[in-house]
């Protein structure tokens, strides 16, 4: 026989492929060629699976081996098909019998030794597998965990080449995935924390139940970064579907902890500001890496200290916001990551970021007013809700812990709102107020009385407001009337919903 085929499997973006990797050996000068689109890692892969080869005490074929990845027009990255190369290679020489490996996906990476490397992005490969029908897979012991988690896939996994070679000839067993368990000592921190605030608190409570951006402005130490990252804890558990997403996306960048299970809270991404654009939006050679932006997909983006970012990391955030993916530029084509993120940013008055009222700061209004213009150009027209906290009075802080609303509580507000916005809108394009198309919030259905908008117009008609505040002021009015169990927003709400707006400097 000089003819083998192995099957494995290709990222585009997060979707994968199937990939059949076919092997042909013929006399004639001892070389490898690749065909297929192959990129300088795949390359690599050459002498890798070379080595895996002899070092495994095979021996390797001194003829010509054509190496085929079909479809040859998808683009293919990263080193997932070293495994499926080596035993096609095998097969084709005879030596091998591939029968075992009828409609089996094999992934996985060659160590120079012979052993199985892990690889990035297995679980969307075997999910994808999985829709077209294939029900075993093959892959290293170290992904196994998270290739199990496709349902109805049968997975064994392989530490070494020689151990997949046996299996094959009968001499011995592949290995079994360890289970998934939760990795312990991952609590969110809790909105009982934090004292006082009650605007703040109110902030990211409205944020959670309408998935609107949220900005908190305010001096050091008045708890912006601690309402923050209590955001997450009051949104509820991703679904099937966006849980099986995120964790693609985890999966894709190499942050999956071997054994983790389904990521099924919202993800939170706190990139620094010192964070390259790469780390931000994704990027690097091979297969991409997902940046801070899609590993938030679905959670939260929370950029601490905004304008110490630099201009272009905020610029080039901007596009993706508004669009909810990410398209990154390669060699060869571009990538597109989903990127459907709740912004949340936070930002001190002024860069010296000492206390308000201390007598050490020396900032001049217009250096105050330039730090913050570095995030209102770009990023702050999109923010729904603008807050800014005032200073943590000491009687805020001593008071009893036990008495304040927990996030279990303000989450459970939370999950009844967005349960009646997700109800309202259904087959209108939105899962939540924040989401709501302002085409759809200006339909005569849904438009509210004149009375109830009357400041809203006007604040329109002088020009104090733009159009796109106008909206989502309106936007914020409905999740306060579903957090209140209201029909529809009244003047009250519009009023609330214009003091979260405008409740800053800015
Ligand atoms: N509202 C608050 N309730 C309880 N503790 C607070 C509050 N605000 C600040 N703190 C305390 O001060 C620390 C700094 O708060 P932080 O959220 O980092 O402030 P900021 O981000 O506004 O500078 C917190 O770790 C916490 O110990
Ligand atoms: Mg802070
Ligand atoms: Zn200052």
């Amino acid at each position: 026989m000089s003819y083998a085929m192995v099957l494995c499997a290709a990222l585009e973006g997060v979707a994968g492929q199937l990939v059949r990797v076919e092997a042909d050996l013929a006399p004639g000068l001892p070389m490898v060629v690749l065909s297929g689109l192959p990129d300088t890692a795949l390359n690599e892969a050459r002498e890798r699976v070379r080595a895996a080869i002899t070092n495994s005490g095979e021996r390797w074929p001194q003829q010509r081996i054509s190496i085929n990845l079909d479809p040859a027009d998808l683009r293919k990255r990263g080193s997932s098909f070293d495994l499926p190369i080596a035993l096609s290679i095998l097969g084709g020489t005879g030596t091998l019998p591939l029968a075992g490996l009828d409609g089996v996906l094999v992934l996985g990476e060659l160590g120079l030794d012979g052993s199985v490397r892990p690889v990035r992005g297995v679980l969307p490969m075997v999910a994808a597998a999985a829709r077209h029908g294939v029900a075993k897979a093959i892959v290293p012991i170290r992904n196994a965990a998270e290739a199990a988690l496709v349902p109805g896939m049968r997975v064994l996994a392989a530490d070494t080449l020689g151990r997949v070679i046996g299996f094959l000839r009968g001499s011995c067993t592949l290995l079994e995935p360890p289970d998934a368990a939760p990795l312990p000592g991952r609590a969110e921190p809790d909105l009982a924390d934090v004292a006082g605030q009650e605007m703040g608190r109110l902030g990211v409570e409205l944020a959670a139940a309408g998935g609107h951006h949220l900005a908190l402005f305010g001096p050091p130490g008045a708890g912006k970064t601690m309402l923050a990252r209590r955001l997450p804890s009051l949104l509820p558990q991703l679904d099937d579907e966006a849980s099986l997403e995120v964790t693609a996306l985890h999966s894709i960048a190499g942050t999956l902890a071997p054994g983790e299970p389904l990521l099924r809270r919202p993800p939170y991404q706190a990139p620094h500001h010192t964070s390259s654009v790469a780390s931000l939006v994704g990027g690097g050679s091979g297969l991409a890496r997902p940046g801070a932006l899609s590993l938030a997909h679905r959670g939260v983006l929370f950029l601490d200290e905004a304008p110490e970012f630099s201009r272009q990391a905020l610029d080039t955030l901007r596009q993706p916001l508004e669009g909810g993916v990410v398209t990154l530029g390669r060699s060869r084509g571009v990538v597109v990551y989903p990127a459907q993120v709740q912004l949340v940013l936070a930002a001190n008055p002024c860069p010296c970021a000492r206390p308000s009222g201390d007598a050490a700061c020396a900032c001049t209004p217009q250096v105050k007013r330039r730090y913050l213009g570095r995030v209102s150009g770009p990023l702050l027209d999109r923010i729904d809700i603008r807050l800014t906290l005032l200073p943590l009075k000491a009687a805020h802080l001593f008071t009893d812990a036990s008495l304040r609303e927990s996030s279990q509580v303000v989450a459970q507000r939370v999950a009844v709102a967005r349960d009646t916005a997700a109800t309202r809108w259904a087959g209108l394009g939105a899962r939540c107020n924040g989401e709501v198309p302002g085409t759809v919030l200006r339909q005569r259905r849904w438009r509210l009385p004149d009375d109830v908008t009357g400041e809203l117009r006007h604040r329109l008609d002088t020009g104090a407001m733009s159009a796109r505040g106008h909206d989502r002021v309106l936007r914020m009015a409905w999740t306060l009337s579903d957090l209140a169990g209201l029909d529809r927003p009244g003047k009250e709400e519009i009023n609330i919903a214009l003091t979260l707006r405008d409740g800053g400097t800015l």
